[in-house]
């Protein structure tokens, strides 16, 4: 793992902190010196207790924050050299975010849903279509292509989201707890699926979870522990708590 070309995501020494900016008093530490890398290709789990800071990392990471010091680099570009616009089409284009609550437009049909970010790059309708109907045969919902969010169970919705997610085919998958709303069956099922399109859409994928089972189709580990990575590296079954090991 040494240049730079074989990492995804290259994150240096990033804090950030909430609250009180100038002063320490009263300031929430949320990252303290976290650095970590995301090999391209990899499906790489963030664990960690409630508060530990995961979702700050993973807003960073995407672009939806900045941080107060620290560098991130994705996909071969330093996140600090691009500017508004920059940004914006860096999370468009390049990134694909998959969040616990799902976050699809109830009003629109899935496969309408699916189609919103081909609709923001104006790609043409025909080419839209072809798009959006092998997504969504991809997720396996090729038959519910029709049925609005609130028509659809939880785990179907969270299929949606991610079809929509590898709607632009991004390099990188941001997913934080997306299987926070299910439960044990289907959130496997939805893990399983996320594992399947590393594989099969060459995407990298970066997934906050609190899920056990993740842990074990995940090619890498990274333990944050109140704002810092305490563990790092390739996952091994070997050390895990014996429960973890009866699958496959
Ligand atoms: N907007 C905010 N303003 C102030 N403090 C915040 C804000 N967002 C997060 N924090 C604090 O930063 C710390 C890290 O929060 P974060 O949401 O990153 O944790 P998390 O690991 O994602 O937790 P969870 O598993 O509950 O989602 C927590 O102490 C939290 O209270
Ligand atoms: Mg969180």
């Amino acid at each position: 793992m040494s240049g730079d070309a074989s990492t995804m995501v290259i994150v240096e020494d990033l804090h950030r902190s909430y609250g009180s900016a100038g002063s320490d008093a009263g300031a929430v530490h949320a990252l303290r010196g976290v650095s970590c890398r995301v090999p391209r290709g990899e499906l790489v789990a963030l664990r960690g207790r409630s508060g530990s800071g995961k979702t700050t990392l993973l807003n960073l990471i995407g672009g939806l924050d900045t941080p107060d010091s620290g560098r991130i680099t994705v996909d071969g570009t330093p996140l600090a050299d691009l500017g508004e616009t920059g940004l914006l089409e860096m999370r468009r284009d390049r990134i694909g975010f998959v969040f616990q609550s799902f976050g699809l437009i109830p009003i629109l049909s899935a496969a309408e849903n699916v189609g919103v970010p081909l609709r923001l790059r104006k790609v043409p309708a025909r080419e839209r279509e072809e798009r959006v109907a092998l997504l969504l045969s991809l997720v396996g919902l090729a038959d519910h292509a029709r049925q609005r969010p609130g028509e659809l169970s939880g785990g179907q919705q969270q299929r949606v989201a991610i079809a929509r997610a590898l709607a632009n085919r991004p390099a990188l998958l941001i997913a934080d707890e997306p299987t926070g709303q299910l439960d044990a069956e289907t959130g496997l099922e939805v893990m399983e699926l996320l594992r399947a399109v590393v594989r099969s859409e060459g995407v990298t994928a970066l997934v906050a979870t609190h899920d056990n089972t993740l842990l074990g189709l995940a090619d890498r580990v990274l333990t944050l522990n109140d704002g810092l990575i305490t563990e790092e590296g390739a996952h091994s079954r070997e050390g895990e708590p014996s429960q973890a090991g009866q699958r496959g």
